[in-house]
């Protein structure tokens, strides 16, 4: 078991900082998510100082965003990758400057294009040429110019543990790899008076560990880059995105690259590419996610039912589940967790940890080893700082829950949790 970040055990209880864990249960109610604003900040810094200072760190929103997210990537001058008008939205309503905005999504509907060009974001990922029309066609009616990455299906799927080549050409996302294709829409649109197509973007996947997954990426987008090149010497891709997909820790099975070694062989290998094809390297770009706040949350539960089938299974019920973390059922999903108040007793209870929806897959942890739990100990599940709150839903109508961000040993609430007003808010009554 790993504790990331701030937290730490002392005497009986895990602490973040000096503050009891028990403590912010007590305060704030469970169940409720912590994040270590200390720990984003830092994993912020270790991109950009491996990346260097004239690449663009780009954190992908749809892994976790409020408005309090969005005022501490403002504050590391960081730039945002969305991808509905609702994250550009919050980016926007936060004063965050939209020249920073990567507008992303494989079906833009015509009012987001709109309000994306209305808001003057500083560049479209566009996954097809009808999205490049209607971008086209808004631009000239609002009298603006956007810059455009053309998205590309580079042929490569990286998993964690296995790695296969070419198997994800049948994607929804992105333009194929075809030069023929990809040189009629840069011809097409070359010296545009509203559109200016300025690279190329990529991403592969996510929760990825491999090394080599990212470097057949760079490898195969240097090289597109230089035979557009060798085609047509006129046309100029001065950037090239290579999207997310960094890989963390969430239990023993995994064993992620550092942040270093993973952005800094990606750098390596441009400059190898670009020197083999004697070629200006391009301003690069990342879309770290996972790996910027992933570690950084914790959420806190109070147990309630525990049922012992014996010889089968022991289940301990809490009072979230699937609605703030549905990542166990969606896809398998492991995390680490233990009892907070009891966190230096031995952990020698094998149990399921089962959230309080109407579904057998309401699952949290599978087969976690814990405290002896009694009703009313508080259990902090790790890891959740990704794809959690970002995917939580109201099933069951469960109130989805408050966001507590910690930094420099204070407690800030960021997101209060749902009223039972709130459920009825938006109906027509
Ligand atoms: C285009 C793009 N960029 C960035 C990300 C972020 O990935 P991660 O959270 O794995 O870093 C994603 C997530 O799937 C993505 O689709």
């Amino acid at each position: 078991m790993k504790l990331h970040g701030s937290l730490n055990i002392r005497g009986n209880d895990l602490f973040i900082g000096d503050i009891k864990l028990h403590d912010v249960a007590k305060e704030f109610k469970t169940p409720c998510y912590i994040m270590d604003e200390n720990l984003i900040r830092d994993n912020i810094s270790r991109f950009k100082k491996s990346f260097g200072e004239n690449n663009v760190i780009v954190y992908a929103g749809k892994t976790f965003l409020n408005s309090y997210m969005v005022k501490l990537l403002k504050s590391e001058n960081m730039y945002l990758d969305v991808v509905s008008s609702g994250e550009l939205f919050i980016a926007h309503s936060n004063g965050f400057n939209m020249e920073n905005i990567v507008f992303h999504g494989s079906n833009k509907t015509p009012e987001e294009i709109k309000m994306g060009i209305e808001f003057s974001v500083g560049r479209f990922v566009c996954d097809s040429l009808e999205e490049i029309t209607l971008i086209e066609k808004f631009s000239k009616e609002l009298n603006k110019k956007m810059k455009i990455f053309l998205r590309i299906n580079p042929g490569i799927d990286a998993h964690t543990h296995e790695y296969i080549k070419t198997a994800c050409i049948d994607s929804k996302f992105g333009i194929s790899k075809d030069l023929n294709k990809i040189i009629s829409i840069l011809d097409k649109y070359k010296d545009n008076e509203n559109i200016e197509i300025i690279g190329l973007h990529s991403h592969i996947g996510s929760q990825i560990f491999s090394k080599e997954a990212f470097i057949d990426e760079v490898d195969e987008m240097i090289y597109l880059l230089k035979e557009i090149k060798t085609k047509r010497e006129d046309i100029n891709l001065l950037e090239l995105n290579l999207g997310g997909g960094f890989g963390i820790y969430y239990t023993e099975e995994d064993s992620p690259t550092s942040i270093e070694e993973q952005v800094g062989s990606i750098v390596d290998r441009v400059k190898y590419n670009c020197e083999k094809f004697n070629m200006k390297i391009p301003k690069l770009y990342i879309e770290p996610g996972r790996s910027i706040v992933g570690n950084a949350g914790t959420t806190l539960y109070e147990i309630g039912v525990i049922k012992e089938i014996s010889g089968i299974r022991n289940y301990v019920s809490v009072d979230g589940g699937m609605t703030d973390n549905i990542r166990p059922a969606l896809y398998d999903a492991k995390y680490e967790c233990l009892i907070v108040n009891k966190a230096s007793f031995e952990r020698n209870y094998k149990c399921t940890i089962s959230g309080k929806c109407c579904e057998s897959g309401d699952v949290i942890v599978k087969d976690a080893l814990i405290q002896e739990p009694r009703r009313g100990d508080i259990l902090g599940v790790f890891s959740t700082g990704a794809y959690c709150h970002s995917m939580s839903s109201n099933y069951n109508k469960l109130l989805k829950i408050p966001i507590i961000f910690f930094k420099d040993n204070e407690l800030k609430l960021t997101t209060r949790r749902e009223t039972l007003e709130d459920l009825i808010k938006l109906d027509i009554l």
